[in-house]
């Protein structure tokens, strides 16, 4: 028997999606200044910054602003600590993030935090709890991928304690996302394929997720088959309108797939692997995902079957096929020997992979399964399921 429908959803007030939809910056700054004027702390990569976009999302900004950019990938605690810093500095009531999921990240957990006594260790650590909202953010994604733009996590890394791993809380939900597809057309090859990847990961394991429910499969299917389709074409020419509007709209729905429903070993395992041999999360992403669809499928492949038939595909295993073909057209490897994994890495990844990503996964791996595992995504020839 089927167990009763049961789940909550939790997105941004405003979702705009369309290209050249950024303009909606204007009306929805507005909107948040209500009767006093805003303030705005632009938060950006310096890619935003060096190619014109930051310049041009500012030029819709009503009222004052001030910026913050060169926010690296993988942001640190004190990368957050200084945006917070300036925000409290120049008296912003507004954040608008603009970059991939590191910029956004590490903006959610500034403006969260903007008016919260203790550090952002204190947060990211469990000694203190986020109990109330803080500014409100409007985050511009120049990447299809992260879906950091409505979710309710932020990923950072302790560099000290070498520890990565999400602060969560449902008030760092931006206020408004606006996801314009124009945007990710600088994106270079690579960063659409790792982003893309990422994404289609988010997706595949949103709808196996044992946490998945009927609003966030749907959503999930959706997602699959837009990045299915279309990321070979993004891939191939950035410029490419159709490719690039399908692939950022296969982002958006895989994260509102999966910031409802969780998601699985891929992503359980890319932070503490990404964060041990310093590797982009999308790309750690791409790798993981055809050895863990080959270990889940014997305990779902109810679930692949009906993925594949949502998306268009024959069967499970032409569906996990068909990853394993875009990961060799994308240029990922098939494994992290060229990466440098190595037996040394074994204990940190085992020690920090068992998040909530991992207890959603539909097959579990005990601690042998991932060491199993481990030796073969170092380049070990031995089977893995
Ligand atoms: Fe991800």
């Amino acid at each position: 028997m089927m167990p009763d429908a049961d789940y909550t959803l939790l997105y941004p007030p405003i979702i705009q999606f369309g290209w050249g939809r950024r303009v909606a910056l204007a009306s929805i700054l507005d909107r948040l200044s209500g009767s006093a004027p805003s303030h705005v702390l632009f938060v950006a990569t310096n890619t935003a910054a060096t190619n014109g976009q930051l310049a041009e999302l500012e030029r819709l900004c009503p009222g004052d602003h001030d910026r913050l950019v060169g926010i690296p990938h993988d942001p640190a605690l004190d990368v957050v600590a200084s945006i917070r810093d300036q925000a409290r500095q120049c008296g912003a009531n507004v954040v608008v993030a603009v970059g991939g999921g590191s910029a956004i990240d590490a903006a959610k957990a500034a403006a969260v935090l903007t008016h919260a006594d203790g550090t952002v260790d204190d947060y990211f650590h469990g000694r203190h709890s986020i109990d109330g909202p803080g500014l409100p953010v409007v985050a511009l994604p120049t990447t299809a991928g992260t879906g950091a733009e409505i979710t309710k996590n932020s990923v950072l890394t302790d560099t000290e304690a070498n520890v990565k791993k999400s602060l969560r809380s449902p008030h760092m939900v931006p206020f408004a996302a606006i996801v314009d597809p124009e945007l990710t057309v600088t994106m270079p090859p690579a960063l659409t394929a790792e982003s893309g990847m990422d994404a289609l990961t988010q997706a595949i394991e949103a709808f196996i997720s044992l946490n998945a429910h009927a609003a966030s499969s749907a959503l999930a299917a959706k997602a699959t088959r837009l990045l299915l389709d279309s990321l070979p074409a993004a891939w191939r020419d950035g410029g490419d309108r159709l490719a690039r509007t399908a692939v950022a709209e296969g982002s958006l729905l895989s994260a509102m797939a999966f910031s409802q429903s969780g998601l699985g070993a891929v992503h359980g395992l890319a932070h503490p692997l990404g964060l041990a041999l310093n590797l982009a999360h999308g790309r750690t992403c791409a790798i993981l995902l055809p050895h863990i669809l080959r270990w889940n499928a014997p305990t779902c492949d109810e679930q692949l079957q009906e993925l594949a038939t949502l998306t268009g595909r024959p069967s499970a295993s032409a569906l996990t096929r068909e990853v394993e073909v875009l990961c060799e057209q994308l240029e990922i490897p098939t494994d992290f020997s060229q990466h440098g994994l190595h037996e040394s890495h074994e204990e940190a990844i085992l020690r920090n992979c068992r998040s909530g990503s991992m207890k959603a996964n539909p097959r579990p791996l005990t601690d042998d399964d991932v060491r199993a595992l481990l030796k073969t995504l170092a380049g070990a020839t031995a089977a893995n399921a």
